[in-house]
């Protein structure tokens, strides 16, 4: 949530931070500014809404400088406007501060500085910590020190950037929490809460930990503990180019990421099929298969889409390995009182590998002596550097706010931690080759449900006007259901709800009439019948159908008023298929009322506050 960028340099840091800050408006795009030094002043121009808009304005005042920060916003504390927008500024406005996170104990310090005579112009948390290090910068006369003991007064999270018109030299950034990464260039830096944002100028990128701070110099950083402990910091090279984070000729970030999906998939188990034993092979897992194998329980946290997925792992994982499984929602997970022992193992998925209410259940989990893994696609993100071991699923950038590619990349991964479990209890080599097979065709499967684009997109002009969805189906095709509806939600603004097709007749079938639309997932497994069962009832009752079915299923389409076909295949990969139209249908019905499908309203990528 919310993006911030910084540039030192011998370059103009304008058009950087307006394109740092297109690359991240992803993670919020209610309001965006950025603050410069030039002429030992400090320069902010904010405007509420989308970075275009700023860039208008700015495109007016005709100026430059080789220093600046800029942010993009994800309204938490005010309101979006201009006021409330980043960078917060001193009184003298010679200070300047963008910041993603939420400042816990704001209300407490604010008070504090009032008596101090420090009066606030915005509502915002972020004005609070700029004049708390205003404070100390009176004391220290140094920006590096006085934002380190600032912020060791500070409660919550943060990923801060720092500029003073008295130290020109300098961008000081920290973090806590939220994340901030710095791009080393020649002669000039760049800082980041995201390597998409630098990727244009370099891939030599150095993550900040939570608790250290550094000073970004044109040529150099130092970094230091906020306890002010000395540290090393390794350079990484960056494995993406630009071009995995453009859109190139698809008209929309998710269009782009839906289509991806044959190769995104293949890349998440490329090199982790080993046919002739029957497993897969997990690098990041190396060391750990006994304990995990071993293990008492397995409980799966994620929020949104990646908890989908977990609901997918537990069917997975239950079948053929044999574990009890709990999928927990990480926000609550993390506020109860979860039992857990050594014996325990807790899976914590994520895309972004940011989202705080699965990185504080994870850091709970942890500290409660469970063993903790963690399934990622962001490499080097927080989550992934929190677990003691884990599995990147290597889906590739995903920009698009409705997650598509990375919840596919998910389940192949989940696949492979049960295969990888499964091996070592109770399947047999036969029955791990099997899966293995089949799993190296889902490829080509998804490609031929893609080929049925133009079609979803006819079908899905007939819903454009509907106000709500059932999304209905069973077994592995339950957490399916819930994710075709949230991808609805989010992007088309319809109201939908995902069901188990058997607990529609408990209630939900009370909303059906001829405006209420319902999906069903009915491929050809052991409840098949059970669930044309329940077509039936909503036939009965006037509802308009969509069904989601195997190739082989000839009877379905005179059952429904629209029928999109998927491949057969094992029950274990069937979310891997049934998904995609899904996937399609909310994406054409959401372009089709004009809506902006990679910037819903109200949402943001990384949800890196509570
Ligand atoms: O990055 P994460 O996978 O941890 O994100 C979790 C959710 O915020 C995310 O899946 C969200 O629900 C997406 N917008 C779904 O499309």
């Amino acid at each position: 949530m919310c993006g911030i960028v910084g540039y030192i340099g011998h370059r103009n840091s304008i058009p950087i931070l307006i394109e740092g800050l297109k690359r991240l408006e992803y993670r919020g795009y209610d309001s965006a500014g950025l603050g410069i030094i030039r002429e030992n002043a400090c320069t902010v121009i904010k405007q509420e809404g989308k970075v275009s808009q700023l860039e208008d304005k700015i495109e007016k005042e005709k100026i430059s400088s080789p220093l600046g920060i800029a942010h993009t916003r994800w309204a938490t504390h005010g309101v979006p406007n201009e006021i409330n927008a980043h960078p917060h500024v001193n009184s003298s406005g010679k200070l300047c501060l963008v910041h993603n996170g939420i400042i816990e104990n704001y209300a407490v310090l604010k008070i504090g500085l009032q008596k101090q005579g420090y009066e606030f112009y915005s509502e915002t948390d972020t004005e609070v910590l700029v004049k708390l290090i205003d404070t100390f910068l009176k004391m220290k006369n140094n920006l590096f020190d006085a934002v380190r003991f600032a912020l060791n007064k500070v409660e919550g999270t943060y990923g801060i950037a720092v500029t003073s018109a008295d130290e020109p030299d300098k961008i000081v950034v920290a973090k806590k929490g939220s994340p901030l990464v710095i791009g080393i260039g020649d002669d000039e830096n760049f800082i980041a809460s995201d390597v998409n944002a630098l990727i244009a100028h370099t891939s030599q990128v150095v993550y900040l930990e939570d608790g250290e701070i550094a000073a970004v110099y044109n040529n150099k950083f130092e970094a230091k503990t906020i306890e002010d402990e000395e540290i090393e910091k390794e350079i990484q090279q960056v494995a993406f180019d630009i071009e995995d984070i453009s859109k190139g000729e698809f008209p929309h970030f998710m269009l782009k990421e839906i289509m991806e999906q044959p190769g995104s998939v293949k890349n998440s188990f490329r090199g982790r099929l080993l046919f002739e034993e029957g497993s897969s092979k997990l690098g990041g897992l190396q060391g750990y298969e006994d304990r995990i194998s071993q293990s008492r329980r397995i409980i799966i946290c994620a929020c949104g889409t990646s908890w989908h997925a977990a609901l997918v792992a537990e069917y997975m994982i239950e079948q053929f390995a044999r574990i009890p499984v709990e999928v927990e929602y990480a926000s609550e997970f993390r506020y109860r009182n979860p039992v857990l022992t050594p014996e325990d193992t807790c899976i914590f998925i994520s895309q972004s590998g940011e989202t705080a209410d699965t990185l504080a259940a994870m850091k709970e989990a942890k500290r409660r002596g469970a063993l903790v893994l963690g399934v990622c696609n962001v490499v080097g993100s927080s989550i992934a550097r929190e677990s003691e071991a884990g599995v990147y699923i290597h889906a590739g950038p995903e920009i698009g706010v409705a997650s598509t590619k990375a919840f596919t990349s998910q389940l192949v991964v989940l696949a492979l931690i049960t295969v990888l479990i499964a091996r070592r209890r109770h399947m047999s080599i036969i029955d791990g080759q099997n899966i293995l097979r089949e799993l190296d065709l889902i490829p080509g499967k998804i490609a031929e449900i893609l080929q049925q684009n133009d079609k979803i997109k006819e079908i899905a002009q007939n819903f454009i006007n509907a106000k709500n969805f059932l999304y209905l189906g069973r077994g592995y095709n339950f957490p399916v259901a819930l994710e075709g509806a949230l991808k609805l939600k989010e992007i088309s603004y319809i109201h939908a709800e995902g069901y188990p097709a058997a607990e529609m007749k408990h209630g939900p079938i009370a909303l059906i009439d001829n405006n209420m639309p319902s999906v069903f997932i009915t491929p050809k497994d052991s409840v098949y019948e059970k669930v044309i069962s329940n077509i039936e009832e909503v036939k009965a009752r006037n509802g308009k159908i969509l069904a989601i079915a195997c190739t082989s299923d000839d009877k379905i389409d005179s059952l429904v008023d629209y029928a999109i076909k998927i491949p057969d295949t094992m029950r274990i990969f069937m979310p891997l298929l049934t998904v995609i139209p899904l996937q399609l249908l909310a994406y054409h019905i959401a372009v089709g009322k004009g809506l902006n499908v990679d910037q819903p309203r109200n949402l943001a990528k990384s949800v890196t506050v509570e």
